[in-house]
């Protein structure tokens, strides 16, 4: 078993990002809600006691034993954290006079404490929190103060038990990731030993034992997740791994096609369904964008319903799950049971009976890409941008038609092989294209037309939630639109969307 840190998390906003600072030390780290810790036994290196938009004053506030997470593994208090530690071992904790939010530098900082080693004076903190720590107890001494905050940073007399009211995952505090490296690797005794080749490595030698010699069907979608997951479980079990593609008929242009062909170049025995009319008659007369997602989504559960039962004796489902989907839910209110309600299974009839495999169900989107390269998968998968599940179904404002699928594919392509051409796909998050129910009045050659609009949209993001418009150069879009209206039959203006994310969303359905 690998060695690991546990992150209990008492709902900040930040929590995720110290599980993703502490991978990046190559340490293995998990999230689990204050309420639901899990036995801390020897593979148990250290515990961070997350952040928390709640008041250790406020009655009901979220608690833990704190012998118990100190038992034999050291424990590092953020924020909140820092203190509850505080005011469970007779401190004073108060709402701070100023809100101590932002940016500010350590003025006293004693680096003979290993937690805080190289840690220079001056270094720039980031502050989060309405209340402070307005005096110590007895057993934890001050270790590093800032002009406004005293005990920005603690360690108790005797034991293994350290604090900081500032966090160290974010990066506007310059040296946070020594400090957590401080904590991981010094205090704790992490060995940095979890890779991308040993996580690889491990999972295939545990999907191995766990499915033996049974069957396993698994849904492709072209993209990253289920593709690394499949790659993961054909490692494993080689034949045995039936991956079922469903063409819906609101890919992209020749995406069916293309994507086919290179899960076939990997080895993966993969079937590709053919569903587009089912899919084209079960949305005529639908134009309200719930109506047609949901029967997207149902038509593609009876697709994939149908073609697993003709594999015989299949016993388990594998999916793409990753690790923001399974934590998504946790939050101070949240027991376990919450966090199975947005756990990537919702789609699945309760008649099909598989248990099911979800290797990647641990990790972060951008882990999944180094886990997908470790697999040596072709960067023309891993590096794709997110697409939605009912495709260019919700890019397709009101009724979707055959022909309206077709302008669509065509416009979209041109724009997404622009990208590719001119060396900017790779640093925009997610492009797309929109075909609007709207009809304008142009000119082509001496005749009047009235034709369809599409949008543009292309936008920059770390994890979907929030966007800004990318910053295309003018040229590229005035090319790109010049290439649209002379080469797809049906269009006679292209307009640039410049909304940010919120208010807007990503599509525009
Ligand atoms: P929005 O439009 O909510 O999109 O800003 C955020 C991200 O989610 C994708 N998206 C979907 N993915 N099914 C999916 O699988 C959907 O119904 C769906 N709607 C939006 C969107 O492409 C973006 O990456």
């Amino acid at each position: 078993m690998t060695e690991k840190i546990l992150i209990l998390d008492f709902g900040s906003q930040y929590t995720q990002l110290i599980a993703r600072r502490v991978r990046e030390l190559n340490v293995y780290c998990e999230i689990h809600p204050y309420n639901h810790i899990p036995e801390i036994d020897s593979n148990v290196k250290g515990v961070i006691l997350s952040g928390s938009p709640c008041s250790v004053r406020d009655s009901g506030a979220p608690d833990i034993d704190l012998d118990r997470v100190n038992h034999g593994s050291p424990v590092l208090g953020v924020c909140y954290g820092a203190q509850l530690i505080a005011h469970k071992l007779g401190g004073e904790v108060m709402r701070s006079e100023m809100r101590e939010y932002g940016r500010a530098n350590l003025s006293k900082v004693d680096t003979h404490y290993e937690l805080l080693k190289e840690i220079e004076i001056d270094s720039q903190v980031w502050m989060s929190h309405a209340d402070t720590i307005s005096r110590l107890p007895e057993e934890l001494e001050l270790i590093a103060s800032t002009p406004t905050v005293e005990a920005a940073a603690f360690k108790h007399k005797e034991k293994d038990i350290w604090g900081i009211q500032f966090h160290p995952e974010v990066t506007h505090t310059k040296q946070g990731q020594e400090i957590l490296r401080n904590f991981v690797v010094h205090i704790c005794g992490c060995s940095q030993d979890w890779t991308p080749d040993i996580f690889v490595e491990s999972t295939i030698n545990e999907l191995k034992e766990q499915l033996g010699n049974d069957k396993v069907v698994l849904g492709l979608s072209g993209g990253v997740d289920s593709s690394v997951a499949a790659i993961l479980i054909h490692q494993a079990i080689g034949k045995n791994l039936h991956c079922i593609f469903v063409d819906n008929g609101l890919l992209r242009k020749n995406e069916f096609e293309d994507v086919l062909a290179s899960y076939e170049g990997m080895g993966l025995n993969v079937k590709g369904v053919d569903a587009k009319e089912q899919f084209y008659s079960a949305l005529v007369g639908l134009s309200e964008p719930e109506a047609k997602r949901k029967a997207i989504g149902k038509i593609f559960i009876d697709v994939f319903d149908q073609e697993s039962h003709k594999i015989e004796d299949v016993k388990w489902l594998g999916q793409g799950t990753i690790y923001p989907d399974v934590i998504e839910s946790v939050s101070v209110k949240g027991p376990s049971a919450t966090i199975k309600s947005h756990h990537n299974v919702g789609g699945l009839p309760d008649y099909m009976k598989l248990k099911v495999v979800e290797p990647l169900k641990a990790l972060f989107k951008d882990e999944v890409r180094r886990v997908g390269r470790s697999l040596q998968i072709d960067e023309k998968i891993l590096g794709r941008h997110p697409f939605p599940g009912p495709g260019l179904g919700i890019r397709i404002l009101g009724e979707i038609t055959k022909e309206k699928v077709r302008i669509l594919q065509e416009v979209d392509h041109i724009f997404i092989d622009g990208l590719k051409k001119h060396d900017l796909y790779g640093d925009v998050w997610q492009a797309l294209a929109v075909l609007l129910p709207v009809q304008s009045v142009g000119v082509m050659g001496d005749e009047r037309t009235y034709e369809n609009v599409v949008a543009l949209r292309s936008v920059s993001s770390v994890d979907g939630m929030t966007a800004d418009f990318s910053h295309l150069p003018y040229e590229f879009l005035g090319h790109i639109s010049s290439e649209i209206i002379n080469r797809v039959k049906g269009v006679n203006r292209v307009v640039y969307d410049i909304s940010s994310k919120p208010p807007s969303t990503i599509e525009w359905e």
